[in-house]
């Protein structure tokens, strides 16, 4: 029995292959690298879709309207709603969205994290939601809805490449989440909400805003490594490293890597937050391989999320709902998949507690 399900194999798909071993990621036949190379997040939606939903490509003008269409359910963010950490608040407004399974349900569950994101963001600074534009790329509609201003087509390409990045990985907890979901026949907005979930515990989606309190916990390059030598020695974990899958660096983080090098060059990225990160990275990896040497462990996607999120003008605690963004399409793909062709997804446990007939 693995406590963590790990190597335990629990659905076939057709949607990603994660290669842990050599650290490459495949979505419906695609490399990441080929993916993230002037993909827009609807391009890859259609692939996900592809098969699983009638009339799913193109689907751009179709995703515009579902973010038109769930705005109004904004209107019903009262102030219990908006005292909650913004991804708490966007679940209770995502369950208002109905279910169905068809492609515009599907689409709507889409838009949702997005349009909701950004109006719960200026609704808890006492500014309005801004209406979505329904004629504007997914990326830069919410990049506007979110700064209220028209995003440079530097900015657009980094959240594209972020969204892209992060649209599906193989069965990652939020995933079997969702396809456990699905596989009762529940529905999709149900398989969403329970993949969203799952999504914002610390050690899954949860990671990038604590990245960024432990690089400015970090405080510099020079203090880096004894701050994070502590920080292990206390028995914490280096947020944005290890994974259970990938036994090499992670290929996300290195498409990421590349829009945050991207970002700095045009000057949305202080020099010194970058060489911070680089510091703190490159210190991270020493220690780790000093002090875990039987457990390869090396970046992850998180860690540069987090710089990418933040000189997007996300707030730290809003990074999680910004990765169900991007990842909403893999759970919507994978719900579908499980919900067509798996079965009810039931294993087994190992009862370990008192025998009635011992215990007398
Ligand atoms: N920092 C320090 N130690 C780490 C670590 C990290 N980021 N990740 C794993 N380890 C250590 C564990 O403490 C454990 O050591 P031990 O055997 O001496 O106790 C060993 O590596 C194996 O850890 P394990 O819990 O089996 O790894 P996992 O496969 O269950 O965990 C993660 C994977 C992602 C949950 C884990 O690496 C982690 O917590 N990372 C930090 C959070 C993060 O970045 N999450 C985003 C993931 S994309």
């Amino acid at each position: 029995m693995k406590s963590g399900l790990e190597d335990v194999v629990a659905a076939e798909t057709v949607l990603s292959d994660v290669d842990g071993k050599n650290g490459r990621l495949i979505v419906r036949g695609v490399s990441l690298d080929d993916l993230v190379a002037g993909s827009r997040y609807e391009d890859v939606l259609e692939l996900l879709f592809d098969g699983f939903f009638a009339g799913a490509a193109p689907l751009a003008a179709q995703l515009g309207a579902a973010r038109v269409e769930v705005f109004a359910h904004l209107a019903s963010a009262d102030a219990a709603l908006l005292r909650l950490p913004p991804v708490e608040a966007m679940r209770a407004l995502l369950a208002r969205v109905g279910d169905g399974d068809d492609l515009a349900s599907a689409l709507r569950l889409v838009a949702a994290p997005a349009v909701f994101t950004a109006g719960l963001l200026r609704l808890k600074d006492g500014r309005a939601p801004l209406a979505p534009d329904p004629a504007l790329s997914h990326a830069a509609d919410t990049l506007r809805m979110v700064t209220g201003s028209m995003p440079s087509a530097q900015q657009v390409a980094a959240l594209d490449r972020y969204l892209v990045t992060v649209a599906d990985h193989g069965l990652n907890a939020s995933t079997f989440a969702a396809r456990v979901v699905a596989s009762t026949q529940a529905g999709l907005t149900s398989s969403v909400l329970a993949a969203l979930s799952a999504l914002k515990g610390p050690l899954h989606g949860g990671a990038p805003g604590p990245v960024l309190d432990m690089l400015d916990a970090a405080g510099s390059p020079a203090s880096a490594p004894a701050w994070l030598e502590g920080a292990l020695a206390n028995g914490e974990r280096l947020m944005g490293f290890g994974h259970r899958v990938y036994r090499v660096r992670d290929p996300r983080a290195d498409a990421l890597k590349g829009a945050v090098r991207g970002l700095a060059s045009s000057g949305a990225i202080d020099p010194a937050r970058l060489a911070l990160a680089e510091a703190v990275e490159a210190a991270a990896l020493d220690l780790l391989k000093r002090k875990k040497p039987d457990r390869p462990l090396d970046t992850n996607v998180e860690f540069y999320t987090a710089l990418l999120l933040e000189a997007l003008g996300f707030p730290r605690e809003a990074f999680t709902c910004v990765f169900a963004m991007g990842r909403v399409g893999g759970w919507i793909a994978h719900a579908r998949e499980q919900a067509l062709d798996g079965r009810l997804i039931r294993p087994m446990s190992i009862y370990v507690g008192p025998r009635a007939d011992v215990a007398a």
